[in-house]
Parts: structure tokens; sequence; C-alpha cells
């Protein structure tokens, strides 16, 4: 540590290093780059938001659909200046895209000035890569990135709980409880960039949680790729998860993401329904509505399947709300398959919906399978899922006005006096007197209207 040290002051003339993190994706990377962070401060660096201004640039990046990893490549293109400028510069990608081999090679071809490359389980090696590049720089070798590269299969300890966390939020607090995904769905190339899963103890879930909420934490999400099959390394479940982590003393609420249909349990909702500091929403992403699509993305459920648990969720939960993910043009999807999407849609009634236009991953198995139509077909079925799913939100949405609800209020986003709270139910309302010492509290907030996917609401207690 000492040695990365006085290499990273010899790069930066003496001063702290500034270190900018960029995160691209889903909460799970999000989580990731606080431990980068943490792992960064604990070396004396400082971070920045300013990438002109930084001595280190990481990327932290996705590879779930083709369009996050253009943007990735357009970020990176656009680092090409920044280097001129600054030769010490030393710029770092990490994450999901790195660990696809075709990706890490076209990176080092085209973007030579990267000189660290590791993938999403590797970062309690971060010390170790940063320390053998700059010892090159200094021995004034060629540099080797490759052999970086090649040094990247080294240890998977995803599990390690020494590695320092830098959170970047005070509130909320992102607690994976596992890592990878053995699932396979045919599209996905998840199960293949974070591997196997594996799950951390609940001892330590437990840890670190209860010293959140010491810290005076409110919201707690519980994270995993399919948190339903927690524990089964374990012999536990994630149902335990719940009532261990909820037992902890203290005023917060805890969320989880994301469920699986085939490993959701009647016990996990009973749990929800039963206790009273789990929030009453559920991600649960259903994909497609039509058996044909659902057996070839490898879902292992089916349609009567899935509404079989909403209904049971209903039933338990009144005033649950439900979230979902869904592709719009998996290969050999026709149009008559689209409607049972849609028609779940109609069915369900989700308060929000997370749409995806179907993207080919290299080395998936729907890689291979027959695309018969367009993109332009494609994107007229996409914009009829969105305004089917605009009217459903905003009927979800009017039927909170003039209700008084809990909220956790947010920080502010923005000078002025106004901030955001989250309703239990995890829609998002904007308060319209917003003071700064409403932030980290549950308050009581009028719905006085909505537009769009917020509330509008005033705090009436706090
Ligand atoms: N194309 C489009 N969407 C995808 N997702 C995962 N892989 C793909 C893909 N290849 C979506 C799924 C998943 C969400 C995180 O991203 O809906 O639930
Ligand atoms: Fe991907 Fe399926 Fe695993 Fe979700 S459950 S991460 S969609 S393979």
């Amino acid at each position: 540590m000492q040695k990365v040290k006085e290499l990273l002051n010899k790069y930066s003339a003496n001063q702290k290093p500034f270190v900018f993190v960029k995160t691209y994706g889903c909460q799970q990377n999000v989580s990731d780059s606080e431990r980068i962070k943490g792992i960064f401060i604990s070396m004396g660096c400082i971070l920045t938001n300013i990438k002109e201004k930084a001595d280190v640039i990481v990327f932290n990046t996705c590879a779930i659909r083709e369009n996050a990893e253009h943007r990735v490549f357009g970020n990176l293109g656009q680092l090409k200046n920044l280097k001129n400028r600054n030769p010490n510069l030393l710029i770092i990608v990490c994450g999901c895209m790195t660990e696809q081999e075709h990706i890490g090679e076209k990176i080092r071809s085209i973007f030579p000035f990267v000189e660290v490359i590791f993938g999403t389980n590797f970062i309690g090696n971060l010390k170790d890569f940063i320390f053998e590049s700059l010892r090159k720089r200094s021995l004034n070798l060629k540099k080797s990135i490759a052999e970086n590269y090649n040094n990247l299969k080294l240890r998977r300890d995803c599990l390690s709980e020494e590695i320092p966390r830098q959170r970047d939020n005070k509130i909320t607090a992102f607690v994976p409880i596992m890592y990878g995904c053995d699932n396979f769905c045919t599209y996905c190339i998840v199960p293949y960039v974070r591997g196997r899963e594996v799950s951390r103890s609940i001892e330590s879930i437990k840890k670190e949680v209860e010293n959140l909420v010491n810290l005076g934490y409110k919201e707690i999400i519980l994270l995993g790729q399919n948190v339903n099959s927690y524990g089964k390394d374990l012999g536990s479940s994630f149902t335990e998860v719940l009532r261990e982590v909820t037992k902890i003393d203290g005023d917060f609420w805890v969320r989880f993401m994301t469920s699986h249909p085939k490993n959701i349990t009647k016990d996990m909702i009973d749990e929800i329904a039963s206790n009273e500091k789990i929030c009453k929403s559920l991600h649960l992403p259903f994909q497609s509505g039509c058996d044909k699509v659902l057996y070839d993305m490898n879902r292992k459920y089916t349609r009567k399947e899935y509404l079989a648990i909403i209904d049971y969720a209903k039933l338990k939960i009144p005033d649950i709300l439900f979230t979902s993910d869904v592709i719009v043009g998996f290969p050999s999807e026709i149009y008559d398959d689209f409607k049972e999407t849609l028609s779940l849609v109609k069915t369900v009634k989700f308060s929000s919906l997370f749409t995806f236009i179907y993207s080919k991953r290299k080395g998936t198995l729907a890689y291979n399978m027959k695309d018969n139509v367009s993109c332009e077909e494609k994107a007229k079925w996409f914009s009829e899922l969105l305004k089917l799913q605009r009217s459903i939100s905003a009927s979800i949405y009017s039927s909170f006005v003039d209700r008084n609800l809990k909220v956790l209020v947010k920080e502010s986003r923005n000078k002025k006096n106004f901030g955001f709270a989250k309703t239990n139910g995890d829609l998002v309302v904007n308060l319209e007197n917003y003071k700064e010492e409403f932030k980290g509290k549950f308050c009581i907030a009028k719905i006085i209207g909505f537009k769009e996917r917020v509330l509008r609401g005033i705090v009436t207690s706090f």
C-alpha cells in the first residue's frame, strides 16, 4: 500500500492524487464503484467530479446491452486528449465489459492509453494492478498492458469483507447480499461476466446493516442478481436474510432487488406482508408475457405462474406496488407474442416498467437465434408498450392524489427550496415545501398532484 501511495504521489507532483470514477449500469455497479472509491481513499487519494482535474480516471463499465458499450467506447475516445495533455494520467477500465475477452482486446488495441483493465470480481486486486502499472512506468519498461490483463483472472474475492467502501449517499445504502448469477437467461451476458452465484454470510450482512443503521442510514437496499436464490450455497434463504436484517433496532426500511419469479416463495411474500420494516414494493421482471418466448429465454416460469405470484402478493399485501423489466423483440418473437406482453401489463398494472429492446450479446445462447423482425417494427411495438404503460402509471399516480403518505426525504436535487422523497412503494415525490431539516427523515406528505412519473407533495408532519 505504501509503495502505491509513493508511486501515485510521484506521478502527481507530490500532491494528493485526484481520482475520477464514472459508473455505468446497474446498482450492483454503483455498489462496486463504492468499493473502488474506498480503496482509492484508503491510498490517500481525493475523489473529484471533474475529469480534467484527475490524476486517475476509472470507468466502471456495463455490458448488458450494446448501447451501454457504445457509450463507454465514445467516452473512452474523449480521454485521448486528456492523456495527451497529461501523460501521467492513469486510465483504468473495469467492470462487466472487460470480462468479455473480445472487448478487452478491443480496448487494448483502440485505446492503448488504457493501462489497467480488470473484471468485476477483482476489485480487491486494484492496488496490485495500479502498483504494477506505475512500477512499469518508473522502471521505464515497455508498457505491457496485455500482461496486466492476463493477470486479471487472479482470484475472485468479491466476498472479501475487508475492501473499504466509500458510500455515495448518507440516507440510502446498497448492501450486496450475493454476487453472480446461475440462471443463464438466453439473452443475458451477466452470468458470463459476473460468474456463478456466491452468497455472503448472514452474519456479515447483518453486521454491515447494523453499522449502517447506527450511522443513521434510513433505507437499506439488499442487492443481488437474483436475491431469491440467496443462500443456496449456504443452506439458508432470502426470507431468513429479511427476517434477520429487520430484527435490527432502529428506524429504517428495507428494499431489495432483483427478484426472479422462478424462485419467489409464498414464505417471502408472507414476510413482506407481516414485516413493517420491509417496503411494500416488488421489482419482479417478467421479460415477456408469452410462454413460447419465456421458454426460449430460459426463464423457467410460465405466464400463469407469474400471474399467480402477483395475485398472491396482491391478496396478502393489498397496497403493494410492482415494477418490472421487459424485453421487446426477442429473436423469434412475433406480434401475436408481443400482444401477450401487452395483455400481461394490462393485467398486473405495474407502477412503472423498465423497457428494453432486445440487444444481441456475443457469447449468449440467443446470439445465434434467428431474428426476423426489423428494428423499425420492434421500435413500433416498443412505442405501443410505452404508451400503454404511461396510461397505467398515470392512473396509479392519480390514485395517490389527496392522500397522506409516509415518505423518506432524500437529498435536495438543486439549491432551490426543492427536494425529493420516496414513498414506501418506491414512488418519487417532489416536495414543494422542502426544507433542509427534512433530509434523511421519515415524514408525512400530502400528495397534491403528479406530473408524468413524479408525485407532487407537501410535508405536513415530520
Ligand atoms: N437485451 C435487452 N435487454 C436485456 N436485459 C438483459 N439482457 C438484455 C439484452 N440482451 C434486460 C432484462 C434485465 C434487465 C436488467 O436488462 O430485462 O432484467
Ligand atoms: Fe441475467 Fe437472467 Fe441472471 Fe437476471 S436472472 S442477471 S436476466 S441471467
